[in-house]
Order: structure tokens, then C-alpha cells, then sequence
């Protein structure tokens, strides 16, 4: 079974799918620690509800990306994390991290990338009025949101769709989407995708 970090910045709804899908025995992984750059995230009391670790920082707390990447790798290492699954980290991964970890971090996207990168891609697609958008499940590189896509799903949007009901049609897609699909990469390695996941 492997170790895996989860990285969130908000309410953490994805954090507690993937909590709630390894308790009812349907994803083979443990959660190691819960990595938060926002020190009253609901994300943190759920990790606390689930008896999860949490490394808690305020980038403003350091003089660069590199500091704090630092202490998070460490953290990583010391609790011999495998994989990395960001749910809702609203920061570029960089070099730092990406040197140890590239190829097994994940990120899920309220869009179908490359559609929408960055910021509230939610009110970027209402404000666009597409007619589809969707979620992305990506591996994550040194850009925003442009990593090898592992898998999209749509969502039809309705003529009177608000940011709240797009927002609720995205968030059951992910809860279902991310667990099955950390299921596939943790027990097939990602292969079937195209880049394989490092599994040393
Ligand atoms: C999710 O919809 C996720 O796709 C999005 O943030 C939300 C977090 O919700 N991520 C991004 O926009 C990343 N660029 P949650 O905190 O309830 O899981």
C-alpha cells in the first residue's frame, strides 16, 4: 500500500473523498500527512477528524519557494511519502519539489485543460458561456496546469448555470473521478497512461 501526501488550501471536499474511499476499503493508499499553505483551512479539521498529520505553513513565514519546498520534502521523506496528490493547492509546485517528486504529483482542475488554466476556472468557463466544461485530472509539471492529462470528464452547462450550481455538477464529478483515478495510478503504476509513474 502506498504512502501518499495530499496538498489543499480550502475546504478540502476532494481531501475528505479520498479519506472516505480508503476507510470504506476502495482505495488501497494511506493518507500520510495533509500538506496546507493556510493555517484555517477546513481541510486541516478534517485531517484532525481523521487522525492524518498535517504540516501547516505560511508561505509569508519564509524568503522563497525553495525554503518552504524544502521543509515540505522533508516532511515528505520522513513520513515516506510515494506519491503526492494536490486536491485544491492553489500553488505552483517548483523545482524543489518537482526534482523529487515529478511524475507522482497529481492535480485536479475544475476545467477541461486546456481550457481555463490558473484561477477560478469555474467563473473563467460562466464568463466565457461555454456550453461544456468539466473536471481534469493531470500529471503536474513546471507549468500551471499543463501537465500530461490523464483524464477529463464533462459537465453540460444549463442556460441559467450560477457559479454555485457549476460549482456542485464539478465537485461530484471530482469525488467520484479522483478516487477512481489514484486507484488505477497507485495500483498500475500509470503506465496505461502514456508516462509512467516512478515507483522507486
Ligand atoms: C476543486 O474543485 C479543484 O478542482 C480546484 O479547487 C477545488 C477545491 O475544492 N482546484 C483548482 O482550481 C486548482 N487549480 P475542495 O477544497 O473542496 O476539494
Amino acid at each position: 500500500m502506498k504512502n501518499i501526501a495530499v496538498f489543499a488550501s480550502g475546504s478540502g471536499s476532494n481531501f475528505q473523498a479520498i479519506i472516505d474511499v480508503i476507510q470504506a476499503g476502495e482505495l488501497d493508499a494511506n493518507i500520510s500527512i495533509l500538506v496546507c499553505d493556510k493555517p484555517n483551512a477546513y481541510a486541516i479539521k478534517r485531517a484532525r477528524v481523521a487522525g492524518i498529520p498535517s504540516f501547516i505553513f505560511n508561505p509569508k513565514d519564509y524568503t522563497s519557494k525553495e525554503d518552504y519546498e524544502k521543509d515540505i520534502a522533508t516532511e515528505l521523506k520522513s513520513k515516506g511519502v510515494e506519491f503526492v496528490v494536490l486536491a485544491g493547492y492553489m500553488r505552483l509546485i517548483g523545482d524543489t519539489l518537482l526534482e523529487e517528486y515529478e511524475g507522482r504529483i497529481v492535480n485536479i482542475h475544475p476545467s477541461l485543460l486546456p481550457d481555463f488554466p490558473g484561477k477560478d476556472a469555474i467563473g473563467q468557463a460562466l464568463d466565457a458561456k461555454v456550453k461544456v466544461s468539466g473536471v481534469t485530472i493531470h500529471f503536474v509539471d513546471k507549468g500551471m496546469d499543463t501537465g500530461p492529462i490523464i483524464v477529463q470528464e464533462r459537465v453540460r452547462l444549463d442556460q441559467f448555470e450560477t457559479r454555485e450550481s457549476l460549482q456542485g455538477k464539478i465537485h461530484s464529478i471530482e469525488h467520484k473521478l479522483y478516487p477512481s483515478t489514484l486507484q488505477m495510478l497507485l495500483t498500475q503504476g500509470g503506465e496505461i497512461y502514456g508516462k509512467k509513474a516512478r515507483t522507486n
